[in-house]
């Protein structure tokens, strides 16, 4: 039988998945992200924390490659994509579920969907398959909604539509910008417990940025706080309070 890799003289070895090393990024002449480091074993859920304007979202499309690093270097699974475009990216297994989400209004909910299968190509065999049935067993609600367009739906369902759609590309790490920005608290527990799923049942690691400090406490396990483009503090949700650390959320 053969060994599983991820145990070593029989100790559990973790693996890293994603490696920022001095990470640095710019908008114009206005440099926004600054060193920063980071190391995400596979597996885990990170929460990423900070008041407005610190660098988050920049931080995030920099990890998707949606917006470039102007110095640094990132590994994924230990290889090198500093170089690599957002859909070379997407297809190496990093989702993304944008701010604000951005789904395209004039598309149907299927359509939507469809669009997040082009991070398989070049994926051998899974290319040909449609919509992994996970997606609407994760979400209930976007199978009665298949065929409404996208703008028209609240915005707990276009959450729902995000996340599914970004899901339908089979990601191993999956980023989160957001996701219960302006949502209704029912809403709110539905997404929180598909995340535990997706976490749990498809083994994706999962970095989120998330404003509300007892939902990242409650749902990830280590937590990174970031201020003016820095990580300022980095520790574990289950060693730590979230009280420790509101004032540096908290204005
Ligand atoms: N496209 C852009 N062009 C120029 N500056 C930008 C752009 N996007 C963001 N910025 C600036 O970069 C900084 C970091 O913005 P970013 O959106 O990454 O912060 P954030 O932590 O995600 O904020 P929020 O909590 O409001 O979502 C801010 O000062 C912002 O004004
Ligand atoms: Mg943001």
């Amino acid at each position: 039988m053969r060994k599983s890799p991820l145990f070593i003289w029989g100790v559990q070895k973790m693996t890293k998945l994603l490696q920022l090393e001095k990470i640095a990024a710019a908008y114009g002449q206005s440099r926004v992200l600054w060193d920063i480091d980071m190391d995400i074993e596979e597996g885990s859920a990170t929460a990423l924390i900070g008041r407005n304007g610190v660098g988050k979202t920049t931080l995030l499309k920099t990890i998707v490659g949606v917006q470039k690093l102007t110095s640094g270097k990132m590994l994924f699974r230990g290889n090198d994509v500093s170089m690599l475009a957002a859909h070379q990216r997407a297809r190496a297994g990093i989702g993304y579920v944008p701010q604000g989400r951005h789904v395209f209004p004039h598309l149907s909910v299927m359509e939507n969907l469809t669009v997040g299968l082009a991070a398989l190509a070049g994926r051998g065999a899974v290319s040909h398959e449609g919509i992994p049935d996970y997606v609407f067993d994760l979400f209930p609600k976007l199978t009665e909604i298949r065929n409404r367009k996208a703008g028209l739906l609240s915005g707990g369902e276009q959450q729902q539509l995000a996340i599914g759609r970004a899901l339908a590309g089979r990601p191993s790490l999956l980023l989160l910008d957001e996701p219960t920005e302006g949502i209704q608290p029912s809403v709110v527990k539905q997404i929180e417990r598909a995340l535990r799923r997706i976490r749990v049942e498809l083994g994706v690691t999962i970095i989120i940025v998330e404003q509300y400090l007892d939902f990242a406490w409650s749902f990830a396990d280590s937590y990174l706080v970031m201020q003016r483009g820095k990580i300022i503090r980095a520790g574990s949700t289950h060693t730590e309070s979230a009280a420790d650390i509101s004032h540096l959320v908290n204005i």
